[in-house]
């Protein structure tokens, strides 16, 4: 998105799994930070427009022979750098100090004491719990620098403070350092002298221009809808930068939960007045799904319905109403940087699951409103914008929806069940103060029958698998441990009010070993 960059925090990459996470903690300041390869160039760098640089960690030792490499002229921008881990063997290694390998590999829990007043160290107390995880150690410090914290066996913080140059060997940003935010928030405020002035407001003003500028006066587009948070707000922002030139396509596959196919179009038309193309096309999905029981081809079979559908609503758009040149999508941030991308500045960018890989004859242009967020960011300018509790807080649904949660057939007998106890599911979820805990709580049918007793009659029925789990991004997940009198509440009303089934079961599962979907 072309507009003008808020001052930021460039954090280069040297394919560390937390940099994500260093750009998360300094958003929470409400500074601006951008996760850029080690690689980018200093134009790439500045472009970005930067108040502090912090190099991150990775798995590399500076004297690889293909060890990643920053352009050394970002230490010459005059501007403050942290080193973090092998951004402090980087800064080392470049300022002409000596690294070597580590005697003993630090890995995990470390006390750290501060030794000299540093402005790093500001307000925190001389020893510190943090979280190391290096081979390499600093062996000769650069000209101008000084040690000013140290754990048992290695250098722990090094400072320059004349040219602005701080780094540390642990992770503070950690959770397993504690206060390790107070050390990074340190460095952007009392350090790089950085404005709070990274709000969601602001991020939706610069938004919202940025897409008028990009569309133009007369440009159209068209956007893909679930109903889901991401979705709404990307539609949400485009809207109110150029209003009924959007058109949001939702499509009813046959899979979703009960009365989402109303609910959705109704809070998005009436509360946040999108241009809503609903189409109802739950016959041609489960024609097709009709007698497929492998969850992948079910997968496959609902992404290309989709496909052509939304397809043949582009096309009915631009008779209606004129060329549509863009096509807006969720895309979040993590999507966008690549942890990987020590190995080049070609970050490739992954298609958006939720709608499926679009086919590129459709020909659009894209508009990714939210390619800069995290998802929890998405959240805070959904609320700002005024999208309902419902829709923000919603918890994640597949987009085969209730397809991979009926193990086997999908039959209009079966998604009855599954959807009736899946609304159970969710209503006594919500009751007992769980919803926004959980990451995903629903319920799964499973292909077995067992033998039970109502009344005074024997039953032979089918039966249902209760799933909730906590995670923070759906890649591991942990079994809610969910109280007993709300699993029997639920377990009570599935028996007794969805017919067909007679049995229930809770899934004690984390992931891994298991997935959050049974399919
Ligand atoms: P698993 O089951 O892989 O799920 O542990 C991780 C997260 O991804 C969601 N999920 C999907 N989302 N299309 C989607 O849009 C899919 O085919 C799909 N499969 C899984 C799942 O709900 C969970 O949040």
């Amino acid at each position: 998105m072309e507009h003008k960059p808020l001052p930021s925090i460039v954090v280069l990459d040297f394919g560390s799994q937390y940099t994500q996470l260093i750009a998360r903690r300094i958003r929470e300041f409400n500074v601006f930070s951008v996760v850029l390869p080690c690689t980018a160039s200093l134009d790439e760098i500045r472009a970005a427009a930067p108040v502090g640089i912090i190099l991150s960690g990775g798995p590399s030792s500076v004297y690889d022979a293909d060890a990643p490499a920053a352009d050394a002229q970002v230490l010459h921008l005059g501007l403050p750098v942290l080193g973090i881990c092998y951004g402090l063997h980087f800064m080392t290694h470049a300022l002409g100090g000596k690294v070597r390998p580590g005697s003993k590999r630090e890995y995990g829990h470390a006390e750290v004491s501060v030794e000299q007043p540093s402005l790093l160290f500001e307000g925190l107390p001389k020893e510190l719990s943090v979280w190391m995880s290096h081979g390499d150690e600093a062996e000769e410090l650069a000209p101008g620098f000084k040690l000013i914290a140290r754990s048992a066996t290695a250098i722990a913080a090094i400072e320059d403070a004349a040219r602005r140059y701080y780094a540390v060997q642990f992770h503070p940003e950690v959770h397993h350092t504690p206060l390790g935010s107070k050390v990074l928030r340190n460095f952007v405020f009392a350090i790089c002298q950085a404005e709070p002035s990274w709000t969601a407001q602001k991020f939706i003003d610069s938004t919202v221009a940025g897409v008028r500028e990009l569309v133009g006066p007369a440009g159209r587009a068209i956007c893909a809808i679930s109903g889901g948070v991401d979705s709404s707000v990307a539609a949400t922002l485009v809207h109110r930068a150029i209003g009924d030139r959007l058109t949001c396509v939702f499509v009813n596959n046959g899979v979703l939960r009960k009365n989402e196919f109303a609910k959705v179009q109704e809070s998005l038309r009436t509360k946040l007045h999108l241009n809503i193309d609903a189409v109802d096309a739950s016959e041609r999905f489960l024609t097709k799904l009709a007698g497929v029981d492998e969850p992948e081809r079910k997968r496959k079979i609902i992404g290309n319905e989709f496909i052509a559908i939304f397809d043949e609503e582009a096309r009915r758009v631009e008779k209606t109403s004129g060329h549509v040149e863009w096509l807006v999508q969720g895309t979040l941030y993590p999507d966008v940087i690549e942890s990987v991308s020590v190995k080049g500045p070609a970050a490739t960018i992954k298609s958006h699951h939720n709608v499926g890989g679009l086919p590129s004859d459709l020909k659009f242009r894209l508009v990714e409103p939210l390619r800069e967020l995290f998802k929890d960011e998405v959240r805070v300018v959904g609320r700002e914008l005024g999208l309902s509790a419902e829709v923000v807080n919603r918890q994640p649904f597949p987009g085969p929806g209730l397809a991979v949660r009926i193990v086997g057939e999908v039959t209009e007998e079966r998604l009855r069940m599954v959807r009736e106890a899946d609304a159970i599911v969710l209503a006594e979820v919500r009751a007992a103060g769980f919803y926004q805990r959980l990451w995903q709580s629903f319920a799964v049918l499973l292909p077995v029958s067992s033998v039970g007793v109502m009344g005074d009659a024997r039953t032979y029925a089918s039966t249902i698998a209760v799933r909730a789990v906590e995670s923070e991004d759906g890649m591991t997940a942990d079994w809610a441990k969910l109280p007993a009198e709300l699993l029997e509440r639920i377990a009570t009303r599935v028996v007794n009010e969805v017919k067909g089934v007679n049995r229930v079961l809770f899934d004690l599962t984390s992931k891994p070993p298991g997935t959050i979907e049974w399919e």
